[in-house]
């Protein structure tokens, strides 16, 4: 059986003031009238595992009902401890020759069939026991992710996780580097023997969070004191970096991660002077700019290349370029308290 592993315990500040603690990116309506989660849960069909934050419980829940769809199960997260151990806890849940599809809940794929057929050909991969990873091929030379060397056939011959500009550059320039795409096809079992062989304790205590959690109908609620004393790590750093087992597949599929305003302007249907406007919007002379009025009138004029984000409690004005100092401001906020 193929499961579908949704991680959805990011906070994705970047989307700040629209995306919240009680309301993250990939939770959020923001194109469509599907959410994110939705969108990655529709992706493949089949019935989920989903890792979340216990905030976030009840609107997976939901969200996943209105699609008609049964979870596998919910996992609730008492404390976020980054992928490796969300990851690890599905795949003891499973069957040991489970296939786990690991998706992040908070990415676009506009090829859907390149993706199912991406997956149909990573299969056989996972069964003979390797860490399947998707390769993109990249454009820029974005620090934010994961760079796959790529060796004969489907082998890995390095992975780089999040390199510092210079070598991202070199990678670029080298062209044999794939961008990890952050999803992972593999078998339950072999995750674990690569967990066990890198960080040992971190399996025990994701054991532990499991045999000491409660669960009720689909939802499984790790037990915190064993959990939170995981020391967090990604899957990326705690397996892939370290594995001989990996393997990629290539994959052109429409794939972009929205992880900021800009990246979500990108990939919005823009108007002939290239704006996104959204909401109670009204502007003139205005080029470039994603405008979002979510529950008032917002008029631009006479400016370009602006991020405007309007919410009930919030306004974001920001330069196109600065787009990824928004966490920054999410740091002040939750200084300030
Ligand atoms: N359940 C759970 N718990 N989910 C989590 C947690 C956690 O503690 N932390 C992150 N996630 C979810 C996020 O919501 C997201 O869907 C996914 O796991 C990946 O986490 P990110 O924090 O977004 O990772 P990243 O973007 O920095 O890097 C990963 O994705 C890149 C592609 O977008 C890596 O896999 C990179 O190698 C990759 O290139
Ligand atoms: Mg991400």
């Amino acid at each position: 059986t193929l499961i579908p592993v949704i991680l959805s315990g990011g906070a994705g500040t970047r989307l700040w003031p629209l995306s919240r603690e009680l309301r993250p990116k990939q939770l959020l309506k923001l194109n469509s009238n599907l959410s994110l989660l939705q969108e990655t849960a529709g992706r493949l069909g089949g019935r989920p595992m989903v890792v979340c934050n216990q905030e976030h419980r009840f609107i997976v829940a939901e969200q996943l009902r209105e699609l008609e769809m049964e979870p596998r199960a919910i996992v609730i997260e008492p404390v976020g401890r980054n992928t490796a151990p969300a990851v690890a806890v599905t795949a003891l849940l499973a069957t040991p020759e489970s296939l786990l599809l690991v998706m992040p809940s908070d990415h676009q794929v506009r090829d859907v069939d390149a993706f199912r057929q991406a997956v149909s050909q990573a299969v056989p991969l996972a069964q003979a026991g390797q860490l399947v990873t998707f390769g993109i091929q990249p454009t820029e030379a974005n620090t934010g992710y994961g760079y796959i060397k790529r060796g004969d056939g489907f082998a890995v011959e390095k992975f780089v996780e999040k390199p510092d500009r210079e070598t991202a550059e070199a990678y670029l320039a080298l062209g044999q580097y794939l961008w990890n795409a952050g999803i992972f096809l593999f078998q339950a079992k072999t995750y674990l023997d690569e967990l066990v062989a890198h960080h040992p304790a971190m399996v025990e205590q994701c054991r532990a969070a499991l045999d000491q959690g409660s669960s009720d109908l689909f939802f499984f609620r790790l037990a915190e004191e064993p959990f939170a004393a995981i020391s967090g790590e990604s899957i990326d750093y705690a397996v892939m970096e370290n594995t001989s087992r990996a393997a990629v597949i290539p994959v052109d599929m429409g794939w972009s991660d929205i992880g900021s305003w800009s990246a979500l302007w990108q990939e919005s249907h823009r108007d002939d002077k290239g704006n996104v406007l959204l909401g109670d919007v009204i502007a003139e002379g205005v080029d470039n700019c994603y405008v979002r009025a979510d529950d008032r009138l917002v008029a631009v004029i006479g400016v370009r290349d602006l991020i405007v984000v309007a919410t009930d409690d919030a306004v974001l004005v920001a330069d196109k370029t600065c787009d990824q100092d928004v966490k920054k401001v999410v740091e002040r906020l939750k200084i300030a308290g």
